[in-house]
């Protein structure tokens, strides 16, 4: 559950901290990615070099790196992480995070994060009880965090009461159990196709297309992180894959693209067609060089491409869900519409090419998801991972049906 999860620890100055290096472990232990976050008076109970050593990440604690004057971006750090982990989360942090008052780096970071976040209090029976404090949780739990109730037992007053920071394992069980529940892919089987294709003229040239990649990249991360085992085939793109239940096949041609996808599509419960694959390749492709010097003016001779979505469309067996995008520039919903009988879709997501902000290569889209029953679903311009997870809801209610 936890592997390539992307993890922020965050310490505060308490004497629970030394669970916290335990608690590190066993995150690491699980193969998730580590970075740890640590208040000033955190570093007070445990050193920032045993916390790198085990995460394999300098240390973050102020906003600045002192030796090099570069700037630690609490911004980044709050969109890479899948999940935040506070432990122990002390009264003054539990305070500060209620409030908004974000005066260090672990604070400034847990208000950028758009991740869930676990808090485990750690703290002396009485500030427990103390009504500041039941309200500041409160508030935290309205946001939407997540508490992990202290344990009762004796306190590092040695008076004995609620306030022990929960185990380190059960840190860990809880925050797996979040991730499980968000796991509705779990066990599904996904085909993605993802950026152009390039059907080759000579060795160095090619016709191609503008798309990035990026929007079947964001489907094949939301997918793997709610559980799935990917199959992406892509064009050539310079995109990476982070997750490593995404089993990436590159690809050039859309000839190449038919044979991988083909290939996976008999094992897989979803379909998923991104990919912006060319109509047409040369059928008089060059082995060599064409050269400027001859006379004649090259004439390149175009043969239709294999329809990818409509190949696997036919080959559909119950259950399956076929899902196509459409990028037109005129009768959007008509043309969306008849690519849903022509491909044997279950749903088509359209984007008008008329859209500002929502074409190849920006980082935002807006779509409209077409049934086969003609109904349109419209959404706002948006983070391409954020339409992501739109289509993904959209693929997990089909299977749920
Ligand atoms: N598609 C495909 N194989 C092709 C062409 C398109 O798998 N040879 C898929 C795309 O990945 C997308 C859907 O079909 O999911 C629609 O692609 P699009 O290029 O919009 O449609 P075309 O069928 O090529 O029609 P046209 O170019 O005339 O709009």
């Amino acid at each position: 559950m936890m592997k390539g999860k992307h993890i922020i620890l965050g310490i505060c100055g308490g004497i629970a901290a030394y669970k916290s290096v335990y608690l590190l472990r066993l995150l690491v232990k699980a193969g998730a990615d580590v970075q740890v976050v640590i208040t000033p008076a955190g570093k007070e109970f445990i050193t920032p070099v045993t916390l790198s050593s085990l995460s394999g990440h300098p240390v973050i604690s102020e906003f600045f790196t002192a030796n090099t004057g570069s700037w630690n971006s609490h911004v980044d750090l709050g969109l890479w992480a899948d999940a935040m982990v506070i432990a122990p989360a002390t009264a003054s942090t539990i305070g500060k995070m209620a409030n908004g008052i974000a005066d260090n780096m672990l604070v400034t970071t847990y208000l950028s994060a758009k991740c869930p976040v676990f808090l485990a209090p750690a703290m002396d029976l009485d500030m427990m009880a103390h009504p500041s404090t039941s309200r500041n949780l409160e508030l935290l739990r309205s946001y939407g965090n997540h508490i992990i109730e202290p344990g009762v037992g004796e306190l590092a007053s040695h008076l004995v009461g609620k306030g022990r920071m929960e185990e380190p394992e059960n840190i860990v069980k809880a925050m797996e159990a979040y991730f499980a529940s968000k796991c509705d892919l779990s066990g599904r089987r996904v085909l993605i196709t993802a950026g152009p294709t390039y059907e080759r003229i000579d060795p160095v040239r090619f016709i191609g297309n503008y798309s990035s990649g990026k929007m079947g990249f964001a489907i094949a991360e939301e997918c793997a992180r709610r559980g799935a085992e990917v199959t992406l085939v892509s064009g050539p793109v310079s995109l990476k894959c982070s997750n490593p239940h995404i089993k990436r096949i590159d690809v050039e041609s859309a000839r190449q693209m038919l044979s991988a996808a083909g290939e996976a599509f008999a094992g897989s419960d979803v379909a998923i067609m991104c990919a912006a694959v060319a109509d047409y390749y040369v059928e008089n492709q060059a082995d060599s060089k064409i050269k400027r010097e001859n006379n004649e003016i090259p004439q390149i001779k175009l043969q239709r491409n294999p329809d990818i979505a409509a190949t696997l469309g036919a080959n559909n067996r119950p259950g399956q869900v076929l899902v196509g995008f459409a990028l037109e520039t005129d009768y959007e919903a008509v043309n969306a519409k008849l690519k849903i009988e022509k491909k044997n879709l279950d749903f088509i997501v359209l984007n008008s090419l008329r859209d500002k902000d929502a074409c190849f290569g920006t980082d935002t889209n807006k779509v409209t998801i077409i049934s086969r029953d003609g109904s349109e679903k419209p959404f706002g311009l948006k983070p391409k991972a954020d339409v992501a997870k739109d289509v993904v809801d959209e693929v997990v209610a089909r299977l749920q049906k």
